[in-house]
């Protein structure tokens, strides 16, 4: 019988202002998950970065299941109760809707759900996500199961041999599609260097790997950017869910994307550009330019529905490297300000006053009389 790991998270509420989870709060989420949680799931652990409370729920119920859903609204709701007395900021902000209506896809919170047919072994790493988009997941996940510089075992591993099947939503148009690597790699680092527009929802191993055949290994959260009545919604902070080992990539593969800094969009109000920042679970607060943005990865064992862990990731000196060169790319990339590529395009921030200002200057706007002028800027175009 499958077995289904859900991961569903929130920001409901943060001290002073999303940098940080309020402890009176997660421990709301965590009491309500423990007392209502019991005939549902068989384990789950809480867990937070920056302003985002995290839930990773073992149960026999399959993907997209009401009554987990529920459980993980409700335990959401009971925490922003607790958030609004304190007067939290942002006290349920992401629990968009009033009432739970059998899904909580479309309903604010963030879902990667992986229905798998346990091994004997089964590990796995929960990566969380603050400050970004679900798009930053397309390079790392690319890198572990795409590119044999980053993961030495698609050559010398018979049982990776063969390579992986990748899930790609666009999310402009609502359509997704698979590609098969090694064969489709140009064409999918064609879509997924978008990261705005392509992401990586899911990967498959394929019908013809050893170990485990046509498996669901390793999802995102990409929820915000479903769309809900036939509008792009903007960015989520997102999550996701690999498992490793045994002709899946080794633990060190799964991280070895992180131990370099790479940009990611979000940061600041959702609309700059900035490295993200690897960090142990104890440095998952965001401040500087209120980030910068960070992921944190917990590893997990998972044996007869029981979870056995975390460990937690990248609290360790081997990532002080790429801790310090996020540091030094956020000093260089902040001196830019409002401009591009720190400041992001318009059409891919979360605020944006343009429209505002555009309308004022309307009246000063003056057609340019000089032809030469116009026939060059036609040209460049
Ligand atoms: C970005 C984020 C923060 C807020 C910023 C301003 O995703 O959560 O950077 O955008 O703190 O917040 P408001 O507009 O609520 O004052
Ligand atoms: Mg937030
Ligand atoms: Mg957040």
């Amino acid at each position: 019988m499958k077995t289904t790991i859900s991961h569903i998270k929130a920001d409901i509420g943060s001290l002073p202002g999303h940098t940080v989870v309020y402890e009176p709060v997660v421990n709301a989420v965590d009491k309500y998950i423990k007392e209502n949680g019991e005939s549902l799931i068989s384990d789950y652990h809480i867990s937070h970065i920056g302003d985002d409370i995290q839930i990773t729920m073992v149960h026999k119920m399959g993907a997209d299941n009401p009554e987990i859903h529920e459980l993980a609204w409700n335990a959401f709701k009971a925490g922003t109760e607790v958030a609004k007395e304190a007067g939290l900021y942002g006290a349920g902000q992401d629990l968009l809707k009033d009432a739970f209506s059998g899904n909580i896809k479309g309903m604010g919170p963030g879902v990667a759900e992986l229905e798998i047919t346990p091994r004997k072994a089964e590990p796995f790493i929960v990566y969380m996500m603050d400050k970004t988009e679900p798009g930053a997941f397309n390079y790392p996940i690319y890198k572990m199961f795409g590119d044999p510089f980053n993961t030495p075992g698609l050559v010398i591993d018979p049982n990776m041999h063969m390579g992986f099947k990748f899930e790609v939503w666009d999310i402009y148009n609502g359509k997704k599609v698979i590609m098969s690597l090694p064969e489709d790699t140009y064409d999918l680092l064609a879509l997924i260097g978008s990261k705005g527009k392509y992401v990586i929802k899911r990967v498959f191993t394929k019908e013809t790997h050893s170990k485990l055949p046509d498996e669901n290994v390793a999802v995102i959260t990409t929820d915000k950017l479903s769309f809900i009545a036939g509008e792009y919604v903007g960015k989520d902070d997102p999550a996701g869910i690999v498992r490793i080992q045994s002709g899946l990539p080794a633990s060190g593969e799964a991280l070895e994307p992180f131990a370099n800094s790479y940009l990611v969009s979000g940061w600041m109000r959702g609309s700059f550009n900035g490295p993200i920042m690897p960090v142990g679970l104890n440095n998952s607060m965001m401040t500087r330019f209120d980030g910068p943005p960070r992921v944190a990865a917990m590893g997990f064992v998972l044996k007869d529905g029981k979870l056995h862990g975390p460990v937690d990731m990248f609290n360790d000196v081997a990532f002080d490297f790429a801790r310090t060169e996020a540091l030094q790319m956020a000093n260089y990339i902040r001196k830019m300000g409002v401009f591009e590529p720190h400041r992001l395009p318009d059409e891919d921030m979360e605020y944006t006053a343009l429209p505002r200002i555009l309308e004022k200057l309307a009246p000063r706007f003056k057609n340019i009389e000089d032809k030469g002028a116009k026939s060059e800027m036609k040209l460049e175009r």
